[in-house]
């Protein structure tokens, strides 16, 4: 099924979290997309704002169909010998199995405060990862870095799904989907 995924929390271009950070540029762009399109539109956010509740409810009232998060995390590497920063753009986005419990936390947050069905991005590479997500609240997921050093991590990753579901006495992800206990229950 084709649908459209925002990036607007991108962190390598100029100006390019702008939208993600800020809930009234962030809606308005929602809203104009959903107004272009009739296709499903999905919100990509980035975890590098003071709050993923407010952006997340944002894009939620814009119209979103679906909110994925998170984009990379801001970050900066330098080589102190020559005092440059390594990465061109100075900052640059942090990414892989270093931001996950950024993602997880994010994700939780975002499904504390909307409806919309949540996709969970973040370090994921095993199938516990995915579970973490799911838990947590996303009713899907999507492999980013991980491709880069296994090209068929996603192909395990759905073959070991149905066995990891069963643990939790489920058969479908729905069941799991953001039943996370806390330490009192
Ligand atoms: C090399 C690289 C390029 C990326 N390019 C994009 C992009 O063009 N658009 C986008 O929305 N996210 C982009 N991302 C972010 C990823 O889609 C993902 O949100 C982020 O890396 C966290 O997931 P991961 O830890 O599984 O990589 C990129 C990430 C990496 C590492």
């Amino acid at each position: 099924m084709a649908a459209i995924e925002l990036n607007i929390s991108c962190p390598n271009v100029a100006h390019g979290v702008d939208f993600g950070a800020d809930p009234g540029m962030c809606g308005r762009l929602v809203e104009s997309c959903r107004k272009a399109t009739s296709l499903p539109i999905i919100a990509k956010l980035t975890p590098n704002v003071t709050s993923i509740s407010v952006i997340a409810r944002a894009a939620a009232d814009a119209g979103a169909d679906a909110i994925s998060l998170i984009n990379t995390v801001l970050g900066m590497a330098i080589d102190w010998r020559r005092r440059r920063p390594m990465l061109g753009n100075i900052m640059g986005g942090l990414s892989g199995p270093a931001i996950k419990p950024i993602a997880l936390r994010c994700v939780y947050q975002a499904a504390q405060a909307v409806e919309t069905p949540l996709i969970g991005i973040g370090g994921i590479a095993t199938i516990d990862d995915v579970m973490e997500f799911l838990v947590a609240g996303a009713t899907a997921v999507q492999v980013g870095t991980a491709n880069y050093y296994d090209p068929t991590v996603t192909m395990k990753l759905a073959a070991a799904l149905p066995a990891a579901l069963q643990q939790l006495g489920a058969t479908t992800i729905k069941e799991v989907v953001g039943t996370l206990k806390t330490n009192d229950k």
